[in-house]
């Protein structure tokens, strides 16, 4: 049996062999103490990519993402953010639990917060309500489908952000497929927001890693936060240098898990059993019309194709650069197979 096709999250992909070599050659120092030379290296890369003025690296999306969201609230305060945001389903509370702030989770139609969403929320000055301090973004937004917040829509709200004087952080863990989704370099997706948070463990193909970018006034805060929260690596550079390589060699190729993507769905599409959502990045929702979720998944397993559920009638695939375009072709017939 070939080895299975796993569609469960751009987390899976195992590091190349170069990758593997970059990682085993870098050169290393002790980052909590004087710093790691191939460490600093990346983050320099990634806030010039970003187009921040400093930026540091943390072991996972999760802890970077709360940092930003801690070095930018006040305790006590509100945070306005899109009501299906992985910085509120997905990261155990730690708002609740790290910042000490409350969520105030804006509905919007399909993932996309807009500035008029957002100024809808804002509350006119007043003793008896909560004041805001902080407004996050995700873009790419993952439990949305990997749907892509147009650049215009993205200056909306960093103007809106302006206006009320109020920081802006963006989960942009996939930012690197909204910016090849739409041609434009990261740094102008990232431009309206204060705190951005990149990963390199996703569509990347890195074991490890996730990076903050921030002001540079706020950097000895954001060490200071990251060392709070077991985020100070001593030898990172180990990591850090799949990063480096994933720079140069994976970043460029993210179009080909969109083109999977877009594969995917249009190999389903018209199938009675499942309607796929047209996807903008690597994330492809099917939603079953006749079988449960939980019913559909162990039979594709068995059969060599690996999703996770998205809820109980709809399953989540996603592609990455594990995933070749025959794989695809090879999933589509597995999948049309079983809910036949
Ligand atoms: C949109 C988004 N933000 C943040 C994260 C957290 O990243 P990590 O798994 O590295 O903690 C994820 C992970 O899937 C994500 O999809």
């Amino acid at each position: 049996m070939p080895a299975a096709i796993d569609l469960r999250s751009d987390t899976v992909t195992r590091p190349s062999a170069a990758m593997r070599r970059a990682m085993a050659e870098a050169v290393v120092g002790d980052d909590v103490l004087d710093h790691d030379p191939t460490t600093l290296q990346l983050e320099e890369r990634i806030a010039g990519l970003l187009g921040k003025e400093a930026a540091l690296y943390f072991p996972s999306g999760t802890q970077a993402n709360q940092t930003g969201i801690r070095l930018i609230s006040r305790p006590g305060t509100e945070v306005l953010l899109e009501a299906n945001a992985h910085l509120l389903h997905y990261e155990i509370a730690g708002l609740a639990d790290i910042s000490r702030v409350q969520v105030r989770p804006v509905a919007t139609p399909d993932g996309v917060l807009t500035a008029e969403l957002l100024r809808a929320s804002l509350r006119p000055a007043s003793p008896h309500v909560p004041k805001i301090s902080a407004m996050a973004i995700e873009n790419t937004h993952n439990a949305a489908g990997g749907k892509v917040m147009p650049v215009a829509v993205a200056d909306g709200i960093g103007a809106l952000a302006r206006e009320a004087q109020l920081p802006l952080h963006l989960d942009g863990a996939r930012l690197w497929n909204a910016a090849t989704a739409v041609g434009l370099p990261p740094a102008r997706l990232a431009a309206p927001a204060t705190t951005v948070m990149v990963s390199l463990s996703k569509g990347l193909g890195c074991p490890v890693g996730s990076c903050l970018a921030f002001p540079g006034a706020a950097r000895d805060d954001v060490w200071e936060i990251r060392k709070r929260l077991g985020g100070g690596m001593r030898q990172s550079g180990i990591l850090a240098a799949a990063g480096l390589y994933a720079l140069d060699h994976n970043l460029g190729r993210l179009a080909e898990d969109h083109a999977n993507a877009k594969r995917l769905a249009a190999g389903l599409a018209g199938h009675p059993a499942v309607t796929p959502l047209p996807p903008d990045t690597n994330i492809v929702m099917l939603d079953l019309t006749r079988h449960p979720a939980d019913a559909v998944i162990p039979k594709l397993a068995e059969r060599g194709v690996l999703v996770t559920a998205f809820g109980p009638k709809r399953l989540r695939a996603i592609t990455h650069l594990d995933v070749s375009a025959a794989d695809i072709e090879r999933a589509i017939e597995v999948i049309g197979a079983v809910l036949s």
